[in-house]
């Protein structure tokens, strides 16, 4: 049995391949600990890219790939979105100590990422006048009954042509008065789609809805006007991210 070390040799040899010999490892092909990865892309393709689409689009949630998003996105509250989650929808926690799996290193790789832009920068003529993307705090709460007659003009002027004439559903766009919709969607992001769009899907942002850009206010009070549609309280809008 004089030849069994030098052919378990050439066993491992022939399996690894020459240039991974024990001693010579090649730092690519070493085994990362999930908490270990450090690169954007494969952390967003990883934890991401199932809901909010593969590169930021085509996703079931919010277009996170659109460079007006990147461009009007706080990165602070990008960052503590992450990190929290949003209650009563299905972003999850994504901080470890909120029981999610991400490191806080990794929660700020994610944070600058999606800042630096999934698909590039916003011209600086579509930024000009955008409503703040994060709804100012005081905004939330009971809606008044005028701030909702203005909502409901303003989804006249400026969504009904698509979503139909009673909000559910119409020439391009479904209806946005489901329960199951409403229940499941902060008033964050009914904002976000209606200043960022869903170019992916056909729906323009803030300044294509109508034949004039939407001004901030009326952002606001058509997300109202929306939101006072949900079924009961304690739903998706108490996981809003304005405090
Ligand atoms: C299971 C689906 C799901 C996964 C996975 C997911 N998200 Fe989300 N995300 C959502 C939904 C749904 C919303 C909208 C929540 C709401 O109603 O406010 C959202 C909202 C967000 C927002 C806020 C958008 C805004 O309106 O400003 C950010 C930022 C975000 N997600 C980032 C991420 C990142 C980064 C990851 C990966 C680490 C991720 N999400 C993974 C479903 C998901
Ligand atoms: C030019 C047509 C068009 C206009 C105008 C339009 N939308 Fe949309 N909207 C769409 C389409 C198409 C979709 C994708 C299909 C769907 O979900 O109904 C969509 C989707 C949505 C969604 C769901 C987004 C998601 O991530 O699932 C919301 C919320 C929404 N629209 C709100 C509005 C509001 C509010 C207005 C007015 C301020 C508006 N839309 C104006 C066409 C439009």
């Amino acid at each position: 049995m004089k030849e069994k070390p030098l052919l378990l040799a050439f066993v491992l040899v022939a399996a690894l391949g020459c240039d991974s010999l024990p001693g010579r490892p090649d730092p690519a092909d070493r085994y990362q600990r999930p908490s270990e990865v450090e690169d954007f892309a494969l952390l967003y393709a990883t934890h991401c890219s199932g809901c909010h689409g593969a590169d930021g689009r085509n996703g079931p949630a919010t277009n996170l790939g659109d460079p007006l998003y990147a461009a009007l996105a706080d990165p602070v509250e990008v960052r503590r979105v992450i990190a929290e989650g949003v209650a009563g929808t299905p972003m999850p926690v994504f901080a470890q100590t909120g029981g999610g799996t991400l490191t806080e290193k990794q929660l700020n790789i994610l944070a600058e990422g999606l800042k630096a832009g999934l698909n590039g920068s916003e011209s600086a003529s579509r930024l000009r006048g955008a409503p703040p993307l994060t709804a100012k705090a005081g905004v939330r709460g009971q809606a008044s009954t005028a701030q909702l007659a203005r909502g409901e003009q303003a989804y006249a002027t400026y969504c009904a042509r698509c979503h139909g004439a009673e909000g559910t559903g119409g020439a391009s766009g479904g209806s946005l008065l489901e329960p199951a919709f409403l229940g499941l969607v902060s008033d964050q992001a009914l904002r976000t789609t209606v200043i960022v769009g869903r170019e992916d899907l056909g729906m323009p942002g803030w300044q294509g809805a109508g034949e004039r850009p939407m001004t901030a206010a009326e952002v606001s009070d058509v997300v109202a006007w929306l939101g006072s549609h949900r079924s009961s309280a304690g739903d998706a809008a108490s996981g809003v991210s304005i405090k």
